[in-house]
């Protein structure tokens, strides 16, 4: 597994909808090796690229994505854009090239579900292992993608200390934490980088502080411009 510095947050979501195709074709074509995204259930366990547990702030529609189907949810639009479902998005990073860090993202009381039909849509689109990096901050949904696919590489989301401290003590085997770029500082990356663990920093959108964090041993920064280390 080689991470980038730049891991293209939402794709290229400071030019295109978050989480759409139009996001992922305009980070490559901005230089992105890498992108993230967050997978989630409709209703009916059809799984799509959102990042809210709502539809309003994405489509306007005032509705709970755990409340709508899928053909629902196929007709809105998401800034001018379809929201993909996992497989149609699986197949256009395959064709793009592109490498996929994908946030189990489930919504309450789903989190086995999800990360059951994620990995296995996954494993069906054989998208390749190497390129692929599988994160989230439910340990549920790690747990259970873990049992389904344990030669793939995992990743603990921790917005904060106490967060990340429970994945640490979890006994679940992470490669890399994914951690809230706030509540980095010099000491603990280090600390981190010594126990053998891959950090990465979210959401950093300016280049100095990139620069910091690379400085101080955090291997890839997610950002919502690819472009971004260029600026440095
Ligand atoms: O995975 C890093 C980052 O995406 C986590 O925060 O809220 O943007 O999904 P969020
Ligand atoms: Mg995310």
């Amino acid at each position: 597994m080689r991470l980038e510095p730049i891991i293209a947050h939402r794709g290229a979501s400071q030019y295109a909808p978050e989480n759409t195709i139009a996001a992922f074709k305009k980070a490559k074509s901005l230089g992105a090796e890498w992108v993230e995204t967050d997978v989630m259930l409709t209703q009916d366990n059809v799984p799509i690229l959102h990042h809210d547990e709502t539809l309003e702030r994405t489509t306007g529609m005032l509705a709970n994505v755990a409340d709508t189907p899928y053909e629902t949810i196929k007709s809105l639009e998401a800034g001018g854009e379809p929201i993909p479902t996992l497989a149609a998005a699986l197949t256009c990073l395959n064709t793009l090239g592109l490498k996929l860090n994908l946030e189990l993202k489930p919504l309450p009381g789903k989190e086995k579900d999800t990360a059951e039909i994620a990995i296995k849509t996954l494993l069906g689109k054989r998208f390749p292992p190497d390129k692929l990096l599988i994160s989230s901050s439910s340990l549920e949904a790690l747990k259970t993608a873990m049992g389904i696919a344990p030669e793939l590489h995992y990743g603990w989301i921790a917005d904060n200390l106490s967060a990340l401290e429970l994945g640490l003590q979890s006994g679940l085997s992470f490669y890399s934490l994914h951690l809230n770029e706030q509540v980095l500082d010099e000491a603990l990356v280090k600390k981190l980088c010594a126990e053998g663990y891959k950090v990465l920093a979210y959401t950093v959108n300016q280049a100095t502080r990139a620069q910091r964090l690379f400085d101080w041993g955090v291997s890839s920064v997610f950002s919502d411009d690819p472009g971004l280390v260029s600026k440095a």
